[in-house]
């Protein structure tokens, strides 16, 4: 059998940075994210006899060692779930550079949940497939369900995942991503979550996270644009000082990032409401409302370091599409 499922990135508004489970990967505080309608993964899973062993082709190269050790373990949970014993050919395209902080495992393993899923021929609910998606990558839970999203963080495998909040069309945001570098980052999340255990300010980001879960909520319902902005700005400085703090130190940002920085405090003394989030890694995602996208890209775009930008809108969730890459 065979089947196709694309999915969305996401932008975490408040972050997940701190496992409390490492197997299970149980984050250390729950989550507020946006599925981003311009960077997506689309994967096609097939499992058949004549498959002698699982494969995974990623952006057109052959994938090998542990990052397609990760992709077959992930074939593995749903295979036994499906009492399978089938090999499979994976196949996954990405419209966006990899390893640059747009993150690609979130949309990466949320597609190829939803993919080998439906090709085992298993009917999985949402709830299902967002805490399927967590075991393969923690953010990809968060690429499930559509729009506006948020990751309870659970004590559970059952009772860790992700839902949606507000559909895409709630409210017209937008995330206006810088693209400072399309070079792969040298730590990847999956270390660094661990290694943030040792900054001194891991224990105070914890706690503040709970306040600023509410806070963002109230603040999402009341589509209130500069209060949002505030408290996702401030929890991207707050993990970022953690990663910053970690041993070894994660210093992520290069001088593109700041100069993004700088614009964006700078269009915001100018009145225009848009504030800055970043991942782990260099690029920067503005997000704002519809009617300032014009003005933020086009001031963005001049800036010393962008290469290009990407505007998102909230995307749907993860879904099956009939159009298959093999
Ligand atoms: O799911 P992971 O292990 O790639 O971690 C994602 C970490 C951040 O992107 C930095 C934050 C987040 O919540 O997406």
């Amino acid at each position: 059998m065979k089947a196709t499922a694309t999915a969305p990135a996401n932008i975490a508004f408040i972050k997940y940075w701190g496992k409390k489970d490492e197997k299970l990967r149980l984050p250390e505080t729950g989550s507020i994210s946006m599925s981003l309608d311009k960077c997506l993964t689309t994967t096609t899973v097939e499992f058949a006899d004549s498959h002698k062993a699982d494969s995974f082709v990623l952006d057109r190269e052959i994938v090998v060692g542990k990052e397609a050790a990760r992709v077959f373990k992930q074939l593995d949970r749903l295979r036994s779930l499906a009492g399978s014993t089938s090999k499979a050919k994976v196949v996954s395209q990405n419209n966006f550079p990899k390893g640059t902080g747009i993150a690609s495992s979130a949309s990466g393993f949320a597609a190829l949940t939803v993919a080998t899923a439906s090709a085992l021929g298993l009917v999985l609910s949402e709830k299902e497939l967002s805490i399927y998606a967590r075991l393969g990558s923690g953010s990809a839970c968060r690429s499930i369900p559509e729009g506006i999203v948020e990751w309870l963080e659970g004590d559970s495998n059952e009772t860790s995942y992700a839902h949606s909040l507000y559909p895409v069309d709630y409210w017209n945001l937008r995330d206006v991503l810088a693209i400072v570098s399309s070079s792969e980052k040298k730590v990847g999340s999956s270390r660094g979550h661990t290694l943030g255990k040792k900054s001194i300010f891991h224990e105070a980001r914890v706690k503040a996270v709970y306040k600023l879960i509410l806070q963002i909520k109230e603040a999402i319902k009341d589509k209130d644009i500069h209060k949002m902005g505030e408290i996702l700005e401030a929890d991207c400085i707050y993990m970022h000082a953690v990663m910053m703090s970690s041993t070894p130190a994660l210093f992520y940002w290069n001088a593109g990032t700041m100069n993004v920085i700088h614009k964006t405090i700078e269009l915001r003394g100018q009145g225009i409401p848009v504030y800055f989030t970043i991942d782990a890694g260099p690029n920067v995602h503005l997000i704002t409302e519809e009617k300032y996208v014009e003005q933020v890209s086009t001031a963005i775009s001049k800036i010393q370091g962008v290469q290009s930008t990407i505007i998102n809108k909230p995307a749907k969730g993860a879904r099956i599409t009939e159009n298959h890459l093999f």
